[in-house]
C-alpha cells in the first residue's frame, strides 16, 4: 500500500517546511516537493500541519485502584487516544507484592493483547524488590524490551516503597540501561495529614488537595534526585504539578545531572479552585498530585519553554463520577485517584502553548512526541517524520476549533475534566504505521492492530 500526503506543512522538533510524504507499507519512504508518484491513496494536507503521531508515556488502562478499576480498557482508551492524535502509549504494568516482574508483565500483556488501537509499550511499577529479584531487571530490559520502571514514594500500603528499594532499583536499572520514573511525594507525612483531617471530620474532596501540599511533592522530588545521584543513575519525575517541585528539577539540571520530568495538561489548565465547588463535584479532580493554585501554571509553561520539563503526558486514569468517584462521598481518601485526559492532549497543548504564544510549534512536537520517544527508547522509529520512521502521522488542522465535552468524547468515562473548553487545533486524519485509523471524526481502524513495542535502553543524549 502506497499513500501520498500532499502539500502539508511538515513539522518535526526541528523543521518546518512544505512537502509531500510518500508512505510505502508501514514506513515513510520519501519526503520531497511536488512528488508526482502513483499511490493507492492521496491525502490532501493543504493548510494542515503534518506532525508525528503523539506519544503518551503515562497512561493507566484498567488500573486496579481503591477497590475499582480505571474505566478505560486498552480498547476504549486507545481508540480515544487515536481520536486525539496519539499513536503510541506507554502504560504502567503493576508488580504486586510476591509477584515476579515477569508475571506482572504477562498480566498486562493479557489485558492489552488483541485490543489496542495504537502501538503500545509498558513501564513496570515495582512494589517488591528483594535482592534475589534484581537479576530480573536485566532480563526484562534486554529480553522484554521494558526499559523503564516506576517507583512510588506515595500510597503507603499499596505502592509506596522505601528509599533503600529506590536506591537498589536505580542501581540495577542504571547498570542495565534502564530508567527509573518516580512518583515523588512525602507519602508518610501525607498519610499523617490525611488521618488528622479525617479525625477532624474533614471529609470533602478538597481535603485531598489540602493534605498533599506542594512541599510534599518538592521534598519527594529532591529526595528522588539525591538518591539517583548517589546511585549514579538517571531519573525521570512523573506528573510534576507545581513550581516548588519544578525548582528542584531545575536546580539538578543546572548542575548537569541526568534529571528529567514531565507535566500533564491538567496542571497547565486546571487549578485548586475546582475543589471548592459545591457538593461532591470536586471529586472529578481528585488525582495525585492534586491540582495546584493557578499561579503555578505559568511557571510550568516557563519550565516547558526552557527545557526544565521535557515531556507532556496525560496520566490518563479515568474513574466515572457515578459509582466510582462516589466510593469516597463520605471520605475523600476513598475517592479513586485519577482523571481522564488521553484524548485531548494535542489540542490542549496546541491551544495553550502554540496558539497562546507560549511555545513554538517545533517545541510542541518535541514535547508531545519527539522527547518522549527519545527518553523512552523509541526514537527514531517513533516521534519524528523521517525516511525509514514508522508512518505514524497526524494531519492536524491548526485553524479548526472544537469544544471539549463528555457528550462527544470517546473515553469510557461519564465526565470530561475540560468540559466546555474551546480548543484550537484538531487532529483530522491519523495514521498508524501507514494506515488511516481516524478520519472524518470516526475511528476506522481495527482494535488489536496496535503492536507491542520493545524499547531500546536509555541513552540520555536528548
Ligand atoms: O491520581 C493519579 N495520578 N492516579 C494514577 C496513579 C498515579 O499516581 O500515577
Ligand atoms: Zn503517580
Ligand atoms: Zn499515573
Amino acid at each position: 500500500m502506497r499513500t501520498l500526503i500532499k502539500n502539508g506543512t511538515i513539522v518535526t522538533a526541528s523543521d518546518l517546511y512544505t512537502a509531500d510524504v510518500l508512505i510505502e507499507g508501514e514506513t515513510i519512504a520519501l519526503i520531497g516537493r511536488n512528488l508526482d508518484l502513483a499511490a493507492d491513496r492521496v491525502i490532501d494536507a493543504t493548510d494542515r500541519l503534518v506532525i508525528p503521531g503523539g506519544i503518551d508515556v503515562h497512561t493507566h488502562m484498567e488500573l486496579p485502584f481503591g477497590g475499582t478499576f480505571s474505566s478505560d480498557d486498552f480498547r476504549t482508551g486507545t481508540i480515544a487516544a487515536a481520536h486525539g492524535g496519539t499513536t503510541t502509549i506507554i502504560d504502567f504494568a503493576v508488580q504486586y507484592k510476591g509477584e515476579t516482574l515477569t508475571q506482572a508483565l504477562e498480566n498486562w500483556h493479557r489485558k492489552a493483547e488483541g485490543k489496542t488501537a495504537v502501538d503500545y509499550s509498558f513501564h513496570l511499577i515495582v512494589t517488591d524488590l528483594p535482592e534475589e529479584r534484581l537479576p530480573e531487571f536485566k532480563r526484562v530490559i534486554h529480553e522484554e524490551g521494558v526499559t523503564s520502571f516506576k517507583l512510588f514514594m506515595a500510597y503507603p500500603g499499596v505502592f509506596l516503597v522505601d528509599d533503600a528499594t529506590i536506591f537498589r532499583a536505580m542501581t540495577a536499572a542504571a547498570e542495565n540501561g534502564g530508567l527509573i520514573c518516580i512518583h515523588a511525594e512525602s507519602g508518610l507525612v501525607i498519610q499523617e495529614m490525611v488521618a488528622r483531617a479525617l479525625a477532624e471530620g474533614k471529609t470533602a474532596p478538597k481535603y485531598h488537595a489540602l493534605t498533599r501540599p506542594t512541599k510534599a511533592e518538592a521534598e519527594g522530588t529532591a529526595r528522588a534526585i539525591a538518591i539517583a545521584e548517589m546511585a549514579g543513575a538517571p531519573v525521570y519525575i512523573v506528573h510534576l504539578s507545581c513550581y516548588d517541585a519544578l525548582l528542584k528539577v531545575k536546580h539538578a539540571r543546572d548542575l548537569a545531572l541526568p534529571v528529567y520530568a514531565e507535566t500533564c495538561p491538567q496542571y497547565l489548565f486546571l487549578d485548586y479552585s475546582l475543589y471548592e465547588q459545591e457538593g461532591f463535584e470536586g471529586a472529578k479532580y481528585v488525582m495525585t498530585p492534586p491540582l495546584r493554585e493557578k499561579w503555578n501554571q505559568e511557571e510550568l509553561w516557563k519550565g516547558l519553554r526552557m527545557d526544565d520539563l521535557q515531556v507532556i503526558s496525560t496520566d490518563h486514569c479515568p474513574f466515572c463520577f457515578k459509582e466510582q468517584k462516589e466510593l469516597g462521598r463520605d471520605d475523600f481518601s476513598k475517592i479513586p485517584n485519577g482523571a481522564p485526559g488521553i484524548e485531548h492532549r494535542l489540542s490542549l497543548i496546541y491551544t495553550g502553548g502554540v496558539a497562546a504564544g507560549r511555545i513554538g510549534v517545533n517545541r510542541f512536537v518535541e514535547l508531545v512526541a519527539t522527547a518522549p520517544a527519545k527518553l523512552f527508547g523509541l526514537f527514531p522509529q517513533k516521534g519524528t517524520i523521517a525516511i525509514g520512521s514508522d508512518a505514524d502521522l497526524v494531519i492536524f488542522n491548526p485553524k479548526a476549533e472544537m469544544i471539549i465535552s463528555a457528550e462527544t468524547h470517546h473515553m469510557n468515562v461519564d465526565y470530561n475534566a475540560y468540559e466546555g473548553m474551546r480548543v484550537h487545533g484538531v487532529p483530522e486524519v491519523v495514521l498508524l504505521r501507514g494506515k488511516v485509523i481516524v478520519e472524518n471524526g470516526r475511528y476506522v481502524g481495527t482494535p488489536g492492530e496496535g503492536r507491542f513495542l520493545k524499547r531500546a535502553t536509555f541513552r540520555g543524549d536528548l
